[in-house]
This record gives structure tokens, sequence and C-alpha cells, in this order.
């Protein structure tokens, strides 16, 4: 979604705000622009619809120089559509005030027609520029940009992260925020907003997350936070855990190519300080209270797309570990079907981005009905996390294509975590069991390791398999959302209809689908720990077979079981069945990254697609 950067500071702003866009890019975006205070000492905008590439072009063409302050967008269209005209910043006052905004105004078109009626002449279809107007209006009014600023901010509707500028306050940027994310960078002689930390994290890690309804002012010595109202705000400031390179490509051909690499420092990340001995401890679990996980009666995990797969995938550990009915919820679903919640019921929200406006309503949602909350998240101080009544965080570091690929192997690790937590603190677990459990997740960072490197057969195959327009996927157990994942990573980057189904639905339905050459990629359960699950997901595979499709079999090696029957087998190290989703995955990541760059498509930042879904 939009990506914001303001800066105020003595280096040169549009480069300043150039870098801070390109951070951004990864969220998804379809138009950019900056907007600074030039050396005349007026605002100067430059703005493009498509690629950063395109507004780097105009920049080039019509240079503008600027003396300290400034702010950039990158907008993913909501009102009207990726043009010139809608892209941000947008102008009030005259063009003396430039702003920007991430989210959607409810109530802009009421706004609108009081501008209109004010004899106020708008020329873009956006929400947007009507806030920009309201602004400008309410400067010309009121003499200064905060009482202005303020004034508005009480009237909108819907969500919003606002910066702005104006001509007459220069080495000053104000900004606010309502359902959608700020962070303040704090520097030495300048200082920094940003959507997230990405937008200035080349230039500081010091950085203060800007709570809910608050107002942030910056200027190059100072950072004031206040409530719309204008009372101050006190707030701390933290330091952020990774620097600007671990968003850098590298020598990768993509992020989403680094981040599949990237997989086995991820899950060793996440497992860091939670094993103690043969169980397993979460600290920030065992602050919440044992009592209190002892008296859980139902976990409800709450996610959207592949962050929800990781919950299905948990739920059944979770279930079989602390011996509590687990259950999963698509989080845009959950509070409208007026779920049965309780101060015993414990959810689970799932989000790499901390910030998918779904979940954070679902949160919220379960809170204020009495549920105790726990957050699984991959951004240090998201606003998911803090709504929340604990935190677990997944170390996997900034994902920045995308479709997720570590942050969802952490995920898993993360969720098992607290399967194995709950299950140690309510004693459903045997000592056996757990020691188990700890054996596995000690071995696991070398097998993802080895199950990144099938790399190269995956590769031939997607070469093969370059014009396929279907591919489906089956599983069982834990493996069925494996194939969802499988499914859902070729439809975001390769474009290509694909579909996941439970191995033992098949005969219910989509076996008719089943036509000479269908590829399907089969999920095989261990024999040695599945094998009733193992010799159905194999005569399932002859089903399918003696209908002509092209099976690509995904065993653990030593598995000759399917060797008859499977056109291509990839073979994966020995694991205990929880732990396979976490090696299955890792080819069918590749494959939708192969199919993706053979289609010539942009892996990184499929169309329509943006990193972070911060409206609902
Ligand atoms: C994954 O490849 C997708 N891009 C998407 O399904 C994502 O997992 C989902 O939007 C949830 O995002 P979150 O983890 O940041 O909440």
């Amino acid at each position: 979604m939009c990506g914001i950067v303001g800066y105020v500071g003595p280096n040169d702003t549009v480069d300043v705000l150039l870098n801070g866009l390109r951070r951004l890019e990864y969220r998804g975006y379809d138009s950019a622009g900056i907007a600074v205070i030039d050396a005349s000492g007026e605002v100067s905008v430059r703005k493009r619809a498509g690629k950063l590439a395109r507004l780097e072009e105009l920049l080039e063409a019509s240079p503008v120089s600027a003396t300290g302050t400034g702010i950039g967008h990158t907008r993913w269209a909501t009102h009207g559509g990726p043009t010139d005209e809608n892209a941000h910043p947008h102008l009030g006052d005259g063009g003396k005030l430039a702003l920007i905004h991430n989210g959607i105004v409810e109530n802009f078109v009421e706004l609108r027609g009081e501008l209109e009626a004010d004899g106020i002449t708008l020329i873009s279809d956006t929400d947007t520029e009507v806030v920009a107007a309201l602004v400008g209006r309410e400067v010309a009014r009121q003499g200064d940009l905060e009482t202005a600023f303020r004034a508005v901010v009480a009237r909108l509707r819907g969500t919003f992260t606002l910066l702005a500028m104006h001509r007459d306050e220069p080495g000053k940027v104000v900004s606010a925020r309502h359902h959608s994310p700020l962070v303040v960078g704090l520097g030495e002689g300048e200082n920094f907003l940003g959507s997230d930390v990405a937008a200035f994290v080349s230039s500081t890690r010091r950085a203060v997350a800007v709570d809910e309804d608050n107002i942030a002012i910056i200027t190059p010595d100072e950072v004031r936070i206040t409530d719309f109202a204008g009372n101050p705000v006190e707030f701390t400031e933290y330091e952020v855990e990774w620097d600007a390179t671990a968003s850098e490509k590298g020598g990768w051909s993509s992020f989403m190519a680094k981040e599949i690499n990237d997989q086995p420092e991820a899950v060793d990340n996440t497992l860091r300080g939670r094993i103690t001995g043969d169980h397993v401890e979460i600290p920030e679990l065992t602050e919440l209270g044992d009592d209190l996980l002892r008296d859980i009666e139902r976990v409800v995990i709450i996610a959207c797309g592949t962050a929800s797969y990781a919950g299905q995938i948990a739920a059944y550990a979770i279930e079989q570990w602390a011996r509590i009915p687990a259950e999963v919820q698509l989080s845009h679903e959950f509070r409208y079907r007026d779920p049965v919640l309780t101060e015993r019921t414990l959810v689970i929200s799932v989000s790499q981005s901390g910030e998918t406006m779904d979940t954070l309503m679902a949160v919220k949602y379960a809170s204020e009905h009495g549920a105790r909350t726990v957050s699984v998240c991959n951004t240090q101080s998201a606003t998911i996390p803090r709504e929340s009544d604990a935190v677990v965080y997944t170390h996997a570091g900034p994902e920045v294509a995308v479709a997720s690929t570590k942050a969802f192997v952490a995920q898993i690790t993360a969720l098992y975590l607290v399967g194995l937590h709950l299950g140690h603190v309510r004693g459903t677990l045997s000592a056996e069991a757990s020691a188990q459990a700890v054996r596995q997740f000690e071995a696991l960072p070398a097998k993802v390791r080895e199950a990144v490197e099938t790399h190269e057969q995956i590769e031939q195959l997607a070469h093969w398999m370059a014009d396929t327009r279907s591919v489906l996927f089956l599983g069982r157990h834990v493996g069925y959302p494996v194939a969802l994942e499988g499914a859902l990573k070729l439809k975001e980057i390769a474009y290509i209809h694909a579909e996941g189904f439970a191995a033992g639905e098949l005969k219910h339905g989509p076996i008719a689908l089943i036509d000479h050459g269908q590829p399907v990629f089969v999920l095989v359960p261990s024999p040695r720990t599945a094998p009733i699950m193992h010799s159905k997901v194999v005569s399932n595979i002859q089903e399918i077979r003696a209908r002509g499709a092209r099976v690509i079999a995904i065993v653990e090696k030593g598995d000759t079981a399917v060797l008859p029957f499977a056109d291509d087998v990839i073979r994966l190290p020995l694991a205990d069945v929880f732990f396979e989703p976490i090696l299955q995955v890792i080819p069918l990541q590749w494959f939708a990254l192969e199919l993706s760059t053979a289609k010539g498509l942009d892996v990184d930042q499929p169309r329509n697609l943006a990193k972070s879904v911060t409206v609902e």
C-alpha cells in the first residue's frame, strides 16, 4: 500500500526522499511524487503515475533544488485511477501547502461538497486533495499549520496517515495517524517520518512509533507528539533491530530469491532464547502468567493469506501439544460471524507486517469482547502487537518481496513454540514429546538449508513447464495448508490459475479437473512418522495418475513408494510430520519464483498487490 516519507534537515532533500521512497517500493504502488520547499521558498511538486523511475526521469528533466523540508509518497490507488493528477502530494492554500496521505477518508464526498460550495475547485478524483484543500483553507483562516491541521484531522472519518508542510513554515512537517502506521526517525540535526522504518533506516535506527490518534511534529532539532486535541504525549524511542543492508537485495536477482535463501537464519533467529533444556519457554508468554494460560479453553488464530496458512498448520500442532481446541479464521470474516469469545479464549493474530487492517480490526474486536490476545508478528512496534496483550516476534528480518516466504516459515516456527509453551505450562505435553520437538527444532535450520538447495531441480522443472496454464496442489493434514500456500504463491507472482486441495477431498469434486498432462504437486507425508496418511496419499497419486495427471511428488528422502507413479520427485530431509511443512513449502516457493521469472514478470512487485494491506 502507499508509502510515506517526510524529512527536515540539512541533507539533499530530494535525495533523502527518493532514497526513502525506493526503500518503500516493496509496499506496492502505482504512482509516486515528492514536494519540497525549493530555493525560492515556494512549494515545488514533482509527481508521476507509474514506477519511481518515471518520477526520477521527471526530476532529471525538471530538477528542483530543495532547502531541507520535504515529503514523498508512493500511491496505491483507491479513489481515482493511477494518473499524474491523482498522484500525491496534493496542494492547498493556493499551492502554499502540500499534503500526502495513506488510507481512505470515508466522509470525503461530504467534505468535497463543502469545499465546492465554498468556491474551491479540486482537480483530482482523490479523497486526499479534499484534505489538502481543507487544511489549506484552515491555514488561511487560522494562520498556522499545526492549528489548522489539528482542526481538520478531527473532522476526518476513515483511516489515515497524513503528512503536511507549508511554505510559510519551512523546516517543519506535521503528521497524524488514525488506524494507519506512522513512525518517526530520530537523527542528529535532522528528523524523519515514515509509514515504516524502511523510509529512514539508512540514515538512523532510532525510531518512535506514533500511537493511535496522535500528531507528530518534526523540525530538525525537535520532535513533539500530541493527541488530536493538542495535549503533549510522552513517547519512548526504540532501536530498529536490523540495518539498511538487511532490506537490500545484495547480489540476488530478486528480493524473493534472497528471502527464500534467508530462511535457515529466519528459523534459527525465531528459535533463539526460547528453548530451555528440553522444553520451550517463551518469556513474552511467561509474562502473561501461567494461570491465565492454564485456563484457556479455546484458541482462535486470526490472519489473512499466507499468514492464515501458517495458522492452519499450527492449529493441528497446538491442539495436539496443548490439548486445546484450536481453529483458524480469516481476519476479515471473524467479526462478522459474531464469534463466541470469553476471557478463556486465546486469540492469536499472525501478521508479518503487523499492520494488516483486517487483522488489526479483528484483534480490537477480540479484545473488546473479552478475549486474551497474543500477536505473532515480524515487525517491531507495529500496530497489531501494540494492540495485543502479548507479542511473540518472529525474527525473520525485513521481508521486502510481496510474496511472503521467510515470514511464513518463521510464523510456523513461532506458533509451534507457542503450542509447546502452552503444552508445557498446562502439563499436556510429555517430557519425551517435548524433548523430541526440541530435537526437531535444533536440526531444523540445517534441513531448511538443504530444502533451499532444491532450487536447481525446480528451476529445470519450471523451465519445462513455462507454458503451464493451471497447476494443482494436494496435501493432507498439515500438508493441506502447504498446498494452499503453494497455489497462492503461483497465483500472486506468476498469475497462473492454481488451486490447493485436501487430498481426501479429491473424489468429492476436484478430480473432475484432472485431464491429460495436468500438473499436480503432491505433498507426501513421511512413511516413517505418518504411515497411514502416507499410504492414503500414495493412493491419491495413483488415482490422479490413472486420469493422466503429471505428478510432481515432494517426498522425504528414502521414500520409494511413490516412484512408480510420479513423473518428478523432489526429495527433502527427514523430519517429524509437524516439521515437514517448513521444508515442503520451499520447493513450491522456488517453483512460483521460477515460473514468474520465465514469464518475464516482476517477481517482487506483482500487479495489483501490496505488501501490507492497510485498508479493509
Ligand atoms: C503472501 O504472499 C501475501 N502477499 C499475503 O497473503 C499476506 O500474507 C497477507 O496479506 C497477510 O499479510 P501480513 O502477514 O502482513 O498480515
